[in-house]
C-alpha cells in the first residue's frame, strides 16, 4: 500500500443514524476489536479486526488495548476569548456580561494577546477531545485572525467569526453597522474555506445589536450563502423582556432573527431554554440548528432546555451540544453530557448515553452541516477522532470492571457512567486527519 495508508486496532463507536428517531441498536456501530483503515488522513475502511487484517497485513498497525475510539466531539457553542474568566461568581447573563465578560473582550484587540488565549484554547479543546467547534471570537478583526492562524497551523476543522456589537456594550467593544459589514466581508474573504476553516458571522445577540446591524448581517448572508450565522437567543427571561423592549415591532425574540434574514440552514443559536412553541416551530421549518448548552445554563441560572421538544418528530430541531465556555464549567463534552442529562432528569426526561453521544459527534455535526466530512466514521470523511479509557480512575476502574462491552447493554452502562464520571482524564488521546495531536502522559502511549 502507498505511504499514505494508516491503520489503527481498538474498541470503535460511531453513530451511523440518529437514535431520537430510530431504535438505538440502529444507529449505534461497536466494534469490540475493530480495524479503521485511514488514506490520506479519511476513512478508507472499518470493519472487525479479523475481518481486515488480511486485506491490510502491510499497513503498520497502532494498537490501543482496552480503549474504545469515537469520533472526535463536535462543540457547536464556544467563547475562546472567554477561557481566563471561566467560573466568574455570583451573576446571571445580563449582569455577568457586564462585569466579567466585556471588560476581558476587550483584551484581544492585542493580537499577541488574543495568540496567547488562542493557543491554550485550542490545546484545552484536544486535551478534552474536541476536535471541531464553532466560536465566539472577540469585536476586533485581530482576534479572528489569531484564532484562525492557531486553528490553521494544528490542521483543524474550526468554524469562527467577528463578534458584531454596536450597542448596550462599552464603546471600546463597539463597531458600527457599517464597519461590521466591511470587516466581516474582509474576513471572510480572507478565511472562508481556507483548507478546513469556515466563517460564521456572528451578532452576539439582539441587545447589543441594532435593527441596522442585523439587516447587513443578513445582506452578508445572502452575499456569501454557504457560511454560517451564529448568535445566541433566547437564554434567559430578563434578556427576552429586554429584547421585546428593544423590538416592539418583532413578534418574538427569533423574528427579531428573521426579519433580517438570519435564520436558516446554515443558523445555529446558542441556548433557546425560554423558546415558544411557534419559535421551535419556526426554527424546524427553517432546519436552524440550536447549540444545547447544558453547564452554561445552569451556572448563569437560565433555565432548563426542552430536549425533548426540540428532538420531537413532529417538527424536529437540529441539537448540538456546546460547552459555552466561559458560562460553561468544562470544555469537556463529556462533563456537558452529564449536565445535559440532570437538566432532562429536572424535566422528567431521559437522556441516554447513546443519545448523549450522538449529540456530542453526528448530532453536532449535522447542526453544523459537516455531516458530509465528519461526525462518524463513514468511508471518506475526515479521519479525526478522540481515543477514550472507560477506566481512567479508581472510581471508573470499579464502577466499569473491564474495558470493553460485550454487548450494546453493556456497552451503553459502561458510556453512561462515563459521561457521567469521565472528564478530560478520560481522554486517552486525540487524532486529527490520523495524526496525534494530543496524548496522555508518557507511559500510557499507544503498542
Ligand atoms: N449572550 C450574549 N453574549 C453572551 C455570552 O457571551 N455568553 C452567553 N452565555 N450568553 C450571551
Ligand atoms: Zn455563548
Amino acid at each position: 500500500y502507498s505511504s499514505g495508508y494508516q491503520a489503527f486496532r481498538s474498541a470503535f463507536l460511531d453513530f451511523i443514524g440518529d437514535p431520537f428517531y430510530q431504535p438505538e441498536a440502529e444507529c449505534v456501530r461497536y466494534i469490540a476489536d475493530g480495524l479503521l483503515i485511514l488514506e490520506n488522513g479519511r476513512v478508507k475502511d472499518l470493519g472487525p479486526y479479523e475481518a481486515l487484517k488480511a486485506q491490510y497485513a502491510d499497513v503498520t498497525v497502532t494498537t490501543y488495548t482496552n480503549k474504545l475510539i469515537l469520533p472526535g466531539f463536535i462543540d457547536t457553542h464556544i467563547h475562546f476569548p472567554q477561557t481566563e474568566m471561566i467560573a466568574a461568581y455570583g451573576e446571571q447573563l445580563l449582569e455577568w456580561l457586564n462585569q466579567y465578560v466585556f471588560p476581558i473582550e476587550g483584551k484581544f484587540q492585542d493580537k499577541s494577546y488574543a495568540q496567547q488565549i488562542a493557543a491554550i484554547f485550542l490545546d484545552e479543546l484536544l486535551k478534552n477531545g474536541t476536535t471541531t467547534a464553532l466560536v465566539f471570537t472577540a469585536v476586533y478583526p485581530e482576534s479572528v485572525d489569531a484564532f484562525f492562524e492557531a486553528a490553521e497551523q494544528r490542521n483543524l476543522c474550526m468554524i469562527a467569526g467577528k463578534v458584531l456589537m454596536d450597542r448596550n456594550a462599552p464603546s471600546f467593544l463597539s463597531d458600527t453597522p457599517e464597519t461590521a459589514y466591511q470587516e466581516s466581508k474582509r474576513l471572510i474573504q480572507k478565511w472562508h474555506k481556507r483548507g478546513r476553516l469556515r466563517y460564521a458571522i456572528t451578532p452576539r445577540f439582539a441587545v447589543t445589536s441594532t435593527e441596522a446591524q442585523l439587516r447587513l448581517a443578513g445582506t452578508l448572508l445572502q452575499e456569501f450563502p454557504d457560511v454560517y450565522l451564529h448568535t445566541h437567543l433566547s437564554e434567559n427571561v430578563k434578556e427576552v423582556e429586554l429584547v421585546a423592549q428593544l423590538f416592539p415591532e418583532a413578534a418574538g425574540y427569533l423574528d427579531v432573527y428573521d426579519r433580517a434574514g438570519l435564520v436558516g440552514e446554515r443558523s445555529v443559536f446558542a441556548h433557546g431554554v425560554q423558546l415558544r412553541e411557534d419559535e421551535f416551530q419556526r426554527l424546524s421549518e427553517a432546519r436552524a440548528a440550536i447549540a444545547f448548552c447544558p453547564t452554561s445554563n445552569l451556572f448563569l441560572g437560565s433555565g432548563l432546555f426542552n430536549l425533548e421538544r426540540a428532538k420531537s418528530a413532529e417538527s424536529p430541531v437540529k441539537v448540538g451540544f456546546g460547552t459555552d465556555v466561559g458560562a460553561g464549567t468544562s470544555f469537556s463534552l463529556l462533563q456537558t453530557a452529564n449536565e445535559a442529562y440532570k437538566v432532562a432528569q429536572l424535566r422528567g426526561q431521559k437522556l441516554s448515553a447513546f443519545k448523549a453521544l450522538f449529540l456530542a459527534t453526528l448530532g453536532g455535526a449535522r447542526a453544523l452541516m459537516l455531516d458530509d466530512r465528519l461526525g462518524n466514521f463513514e468511508v471518506g470523511k475526515e479521519a479525526d477522532f478522540v481515543v477514550l479509557d472507560l477506566r481512567p480512575t479508581p472510581l471508573l476502574a470499579v464502577r466499569n470492571p473491564t474495558a470493553t462491552a460485550t454487548s450494546l447493554e453493556e456497552l451503553a452502562d459502561r458510556v453512561f457512567a462515563l459521561m457521567i464520571l469521565g472528564d478530560d482524564r478520560a481522554v486517552q488521546a486525540t487524532y486529527i486527519l490520523g495524526n496525534l495531536a494530543y496524548t496522555q502522559a508518557v507511559g500510557q502511549q499507544p503498542v
